[in-house]
């Protein structure tokens, strides 16, 4: 019989701290900080490169530091042939985040710090995955499409070139600080699922490819990164406005789940969303489409009513990358290309301060009772 009295539980580890970080803070009420700078300013002011060394180091970098950074990365785009080629052997219908997670975890031995754990091999390595995640995703994009992967343009930055390699264009300048203001939005996110099954995996001292591998699987899901793809075809059944409080009624009657809705931290707003509310009213004028946002909006202002639940960075994100054309399911990806610095970023501390992540279970199973098997003393 055991002996062990019944510990503390909460489902989902809802509300437990599973460890410390000095990345990121997530402010229950509608709050974000990348070590210790607002969100907001960051997403006004700074560029996607400032932000993934900000995340890697514990400042923000010099002019200096930021151009070798931003150098360093551009160099490090181009896959091996060889990962080009097993994009080639992917069945067509393979979806781009399984792609990206199978792409990442074939470039762990072409780098030659793999199972270096050491801060500065670990700032390579992140380095070259910040790189190289864009490069699987739109390389990967295009071989399905039948299409050549596209040279890589050193010149342009991550935002910019991720755009270039996906349709050949150089986009306007409003289109590429955009995608930079939404790369810094989606960068970090402290104890998300898929941070932390990167940590997860790093704490077992297992390399930072096998980390990012665990974390490209964890995004996928709807309930994490997966949203912003379903949030689109919620959107898109929806298509007007008017049409919006019915659907949702209707979808809450059901006891559907609704993507771009609720959030595990957040009970008062998501931080990000104010932000990607602005960027999709912006884009909808820029680019004739202004019927997204008050889909969005209607639906808000229903869930609030019904159920006092906010909408999450997904609901929003959803249009604004159909508006920039970027086809529903490429939608996780470029979350992933952004996410990649903090993921990237949270081996680096992980390994730093590693101590085994390896939490208890509660037992519900049967209580001990005698063996009755039908092969005794291992007979066949
Ligand atoms: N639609 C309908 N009801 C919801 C939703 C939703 N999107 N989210 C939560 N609820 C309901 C739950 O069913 C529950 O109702 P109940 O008390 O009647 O059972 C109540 O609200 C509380 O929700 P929890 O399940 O406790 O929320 P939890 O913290 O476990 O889950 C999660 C958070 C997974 C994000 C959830 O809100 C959800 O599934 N949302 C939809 C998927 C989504 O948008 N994910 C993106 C998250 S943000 C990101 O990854 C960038």
């Amino acid at each position: 019989m055991s002996t062990e009295t019944k510990p503390a539980y909460s489902p989902g580890l809802a509300g437990v701290i599973a460890g410390e970080t000095e990345i990121c803070w997530v402010d229950p009420n509608a709050g974000l900080m990348y070590r210790g700078y607002d969100i907001h300013e960051m997403a006004e002011k700074a560029s996607f490169e400032e932000v993934a060394y900000l995340l890697l180091h514990d400042d923000l970098p010099t002019i200096e530091q930021r151009q070798e950074f931003s150098r360093a990365i551009a160099a490090e785009r181009p896959l091996p042939r060889q990962v080009l080629e097993m994009l080639r052997l992917m069945p067509k219908n393979t979806h781009p985040m399984d792609m990206l997670r199978t792409g990442v975890s074939m470039l762990a031995p072409f780098d030659p710090d793999l199972n270096d754990n050491s801060h500065q091999a670990n700032i390579r390595k992140a380095i070259r995955l910040i790189a190289k995640v864009s490069t699987l995703i739109a390389d990967g994009y295009r071989i399905q499409q039948g299409e050549n992967p596209l040279p890589e343009r050193p010149d342009l930055t991550l935002a910019a070139n991720l755009f270039y390699k996906l349709n050949g264009d150089v986009p306007q300048a409003w289109k590429i600080r955009m995608m930079d203001t939404i790369f810094i939005l989606y960068a970090d996110h402290e104890f998300n699922a898929s941070t932390f099954a990167a940590r997860v995996t790093a704490s077992t001292l297992a390399d930072m490819y096998a980390a990012v591998t665990s974390a490209c699987g964890t995004l996928k899901g709807p309930l994490h990164g997966g949203a912003n793809e379903e949030s689109m075809k919620m959107l898109d059944d929806i298509k007007t406005a008017d049409r919006a409080e019915g659907w949702m009624m209707d979808a809450l009657a059901r006891k559907a789940k609704i993507m771009g809705f609720g959030h595990r931290v957040y009970k008062k707003g998501d931080s990000r969303v104010p932000i990607m509310r602005e960027i999709g009213r912006d884009l909808g004028k820029r680019v004739g489409k202004e019927q997204w946002v008050p889909i969005c909006e209607k639906l808000e202002a229903t869930m609030e009513r019904e159920k006092q639940l906010c909408a999450n960075v997904d609901l929003y994100a959803a249009p604004v990358f159909t508006m920039l054309e970027f086809p529903p399911e490429l939608n996780t990806p470029i979350f992933a290309a952004s996410r990649i610095a903090g993921w990237c970023a949270h081996v680096v501390e992980q390994h730093d301060h590693n101590r085994l992540i390896r939490p208890r279970s509660l037992y519900t199973g049967p209580a001990a009772r005698p063996y009755k098997g039908v092969s005794p003393n291992g007979a066949k």
